[in-house]
Order: structure tokens, then C-alpha cells, then sequence
């Protein structure tokens, strides 16, 4: 089956990011929580510089080959958040459709949900 990847914004900043002296972007944050979570689990994570959604960051792009995609957002770069993530995105990675019975979704994703694209037509 096609793999799951998880797609974490580095250049995230969230409400306050200056104000806070913070040394790291809320992103590099998030991607690190994600990258151990996701460690030995059924999914892959990578990083990319911006998902166009930088007032409701942290921003999450969740995406298989012929399934359903996803961005989540809203995240602060918590374990308890990107446990969640890679918990729902490994249900993806399960779903034949990359759908998930709501039923099954993480407390920490709930809420999170941004946008959601069909997959691409096959080519003919
Ligand atoms: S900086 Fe993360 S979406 Fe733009």
C-alpha cells in the first residue's frame, strides 16, 4: 500500500512566536515531536518551508499516493499533539480510501482539520 507521509511546516510560528524569544520556530518544534513519534511506526515524515496556511500554524500535510489528502493545523508544537498525529495519520496509512471513522480520531486532532483533497484521476 502506498505510504503515508507527513509533511510538518518548519517555519511555522505561532501567536506571540517573537515575543517569546524563542530561538527555534514553532515548526522545528513540532517536526522534531513528529520525527520521534513517528519513529518505528508505519508512516514517513518529512519537512518542507511553508504550506501557505501561516496564521493558523502549526500547519501538518497529510498525504498518500490514490488516497484522500489532508492539511491539519492549529497545532502548538506539543507530544501530546504530534502523538496524535501520528497516530491518525498511521489510520490513514490503514485506510484503503485514507479515510478515518471519526470514531477513531485522536483527541489531539480533533478540530484540526483544514482542508481535505481527493485524490488525483489516474491518467488515462
Ligand atoms: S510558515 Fe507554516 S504554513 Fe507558512
Amino acid at each position: 500500500m502506498a505510504t503515508t507521509w507527513i509533511t510538518v511546516c518548519d517555519t511555522c510560528k505561532r501567536e506571540g512566536w517573537a515575543e517569546r524569544g524563542a530561538e527555534v520556530t514553532d515548526g522545528v518544534l513540532l517536526a522534531e515531536l513528529v520525527e520521534a513519534a513517528a519513529s518505528g511506526r508505519d508512516v514517513a515524515v518529512k519537512r518542507v518551508s511553508c504550506l501557505m496556511g501561516c496564521d493558523h500554524g502549526c500547519n501538518v500535510a497529510v498525504q498518500a499516493m490514490g488516497k484522500l489528502c489532508y492539511t491539519i493545523g492549529r497545532f502548538e508544537p506539543t507530544q501530546d499533539a504530534a502523538r496524535g498525529i501520528v497516530d491518525w495519520a498511521e489510520k490513514h496509512a490503514a485506510s484503503a480510501t485514507g479515510q478515518v471513522p471519526y470514531r477513531e480520531w485522536p483527541q489531539a486532532v480533533k478540530g484540526h482539520f483544514v482542508t481535505r483533497h481527493p485524490p488525483i484521476p489516474a491518467e488515462e
